[in-house]
């Protein structure tokens, strides 16, 4: 019997303005690279000439801007993955908020709306503004649970 050797790829896709997503993402790429997990980081703009089918993770960093709503620049990769319609693809979504807003984190739940639909999604999280040290420990699940998902992938032929 001969299992498959086989690691998997994320990306990670994001949008900040004012640096609190970015904080997050990097967080989560640290998880992921630290249980050797190949992580690739974009901002959105860079991602959209990039080939979604390079990778087995895919992971969404967004604010939220108007009154709950995705990014103007984020809606393009909404759009590719809900025309893609990529089941086999493990997603997670996270992204910092401000809960003065009645919609906190908004845009969040809006990717995980389409996601769950979409894709095979693994898990959200919503942070306050600017992460804090608390904060690596959900990003630490987050991975964790990304990879356990890539991974189940794994097969054994016989
Ligand atoms: C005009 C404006 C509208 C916003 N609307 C919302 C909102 O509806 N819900 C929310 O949770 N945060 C909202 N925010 C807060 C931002 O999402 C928050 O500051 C976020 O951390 C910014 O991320 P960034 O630092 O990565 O750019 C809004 C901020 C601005 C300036």
């Amino acid at each position: 019997m001969a299992l498959t050797n086989f690691k998997g790829k994320v990306a990670i896709v994001y949008s900040s303005v004012t640096g609190n997503t970015e904080e997050l993402v990097r967080m989560v790429a640290s998880c992921l690279q630290s249980r050797s997990m190949s992580t690739d980081l974009f901002q959105v703009e860079d991602f959209l000439r990039a080939n979604m089918d390079d990778y087995d993770g895919l992971v969404i960093g967004t604010y939220t801007w108007g009154n709950g709503e995705i990014p103007v620049e984020m809606k393009p990769v909404y759009q590719e993955i809900e025309r893609q319609h990529v089941r086999e693809l493990a997603t997670g979504v996270v992204g910092t908020g401000d809960s003065f807003y009645p919609s906190f984190c908004g845009a969040v739940d809006e990717f995980r709306d389409m996601l769950y639909v979409q894709t095979s999604l693994v898990a959200t999280l919503k942070v306050e503004l600017q992460p804090q040290f608390k904060d690596y420990e959900k990003c630490e699940k987050l991975a964790e649970l990304m990879i356990e998902k890539i991974q189940s992938r794994t097969y054994s032929t016989v």
